[in-house]
């Protein structure tokens, strides 16, 4: 006999996303995003703006999804929703809506930890699209995380190194706030680095010991790299914002892969993978996929849609959870610095 479908709604609202998704077994039937604007104009997100707009957004964003999987909510067989880690004001909105949704629907919830669900959205269901094999190496960079992964499951995974300070993310959109773009730089930089030559300037790189990251250390060199060369031509940036897209975006592949290729070396693994907002990075998906043709290894992207924050990687990994019967009660609430755990 063939075996049940399951049909999972989810929930993702830790940063300035508010996103809703529903699957069925491993495969998505809608994912709806609704970006908030409200923070450009700032530089960075505004927690107080984002959870007023994840609350305005919330039911058209649910109603949406529902709509466009062609899904009745009595049709579910249980609600996800991001635990954390993220802004609590944020995570409480995604967190309160999914309870009284459960508790109206009388449908299990499953509390998911949104780094997890970053790394397994590689197994979600995309036409033609290997998957990765156990044990694999994740890089998960995003606005708020930089982490090297070691995945032997769906639901057994353990950091091996990660950032002491600054992420990944932050490093593009700090630097590219320098170089004047707007909340968040890090596309502008990856746009503008493809025409700009990425060896016109170079800045320090960190030494910090074993599989751990530092980021701020770069940002204050290009901080005083800017600052000097605009005493003496003040248009010196807007002359050579190309090489400076290129240059600092290779400084920050070269580190992120640089103990990625540690971690292959150590670790007996024929998959590496990429996750979190930055990996929709075209520098830093070319390099990865020379380094998985360097070592013989399968190189795991995601698609571009999965990569920032989306609520189809919050329902996969509900479905993951849902198998083990890994379900939260009503009394769950929102956790801003939710260790690494299922
Ligand atoms: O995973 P994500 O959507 O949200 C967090 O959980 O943080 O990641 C957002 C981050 C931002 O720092 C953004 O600048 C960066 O991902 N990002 C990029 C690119 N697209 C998004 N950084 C560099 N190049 C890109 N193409
Ligand atoms: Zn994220």
């Amino acid at each position: 006999m063939a075996e049940k479908d399951t049909l999972i709604l989810a929930i993702e609202s830790s940063c300035d996303d508010t996103s809703a998704a529903i699957c069925k077994n491993e495969s998505i039937l809608s994912n709806v995003i609704a970006n908030q604007k409200v923070h450009e104009q700032y530089g960075g997100v505004v927690p107080e703006l984002a959870s007023r707009a994840h609350m305005k957004h919330i039911l058209p964003v649910v109603h949406s999804a529902l709509d466009q999987a062609g899904v009745r909510l009595e049709e579910l067989d249980a609600i996800a929703f991001t635990k954390g880690p993220g802004l609590l004001g944020s995570l409480l909105v995604g967190v309160s809506f999914a309870k009284a949704l459960g508790l109206a629907l009388n449908k299990p919830l499953i509390d998911v930890n949104h780094m997890y669900a970053h790394v397994l959205a590689h197994f979600i269901d995309d036409e033609g699209k290997d998957k990765p094999r156990f044990p694999f190496i994740c890089l998960t960079v995003s606005g708020g995380h930089t982490q090297l992964i070691l995945v032997r499951d769906y639901l057994e995974m353990e950091i091996i190194g990660t950032t002491l300070d600054d992420a990944a993310g932050e490093a593009f959109d700090k630097i590219a706030k320098l170089l004047g773009f707007q909340y968040p730089g890090g596309p502008f930089i990856d746009k503008h680095a493809k025409s700009g030559n990425p060896d016109k300037f170079s800045f320090s790189k960190p030494r910090i010991n074993d599989f751990d990251y530092s980021f701020s250390g770069l940002k204050t060199s290009v901080m005083n790299f800017l600052n000097k060369e605009t005493q003496k031509d003040s248009d010196f940036i807007t002359e050579n914002l190309d090489d400076l897209c290129a240059s600092v975006q290779k400084t920050i592949i070269d580190i992120l892969l640089n103990k990625l290729e540690k971690a292959i070396q150590l670790y007996e693994v024929q998959d590496i993978a990429i996750a979190g907002g930055v990996s929709a990075n075209s520098g830093l998906r070319d390099a990865i996929k020379q380094l998985g043709i360097q070592y013989n290894l399968g190189v795991h992207i995601p698609k571009f849609e999965y990569c920032t924050d989306n609520a189809a990687m919050i329902a996969i990994t509900g479905k993951y959870m849902y198998e083990q019967k890994m379900f939260s009660n009503q009394s769950i609430s929102a956790s801003a610095r939710l260790p690494f755990r299922p």
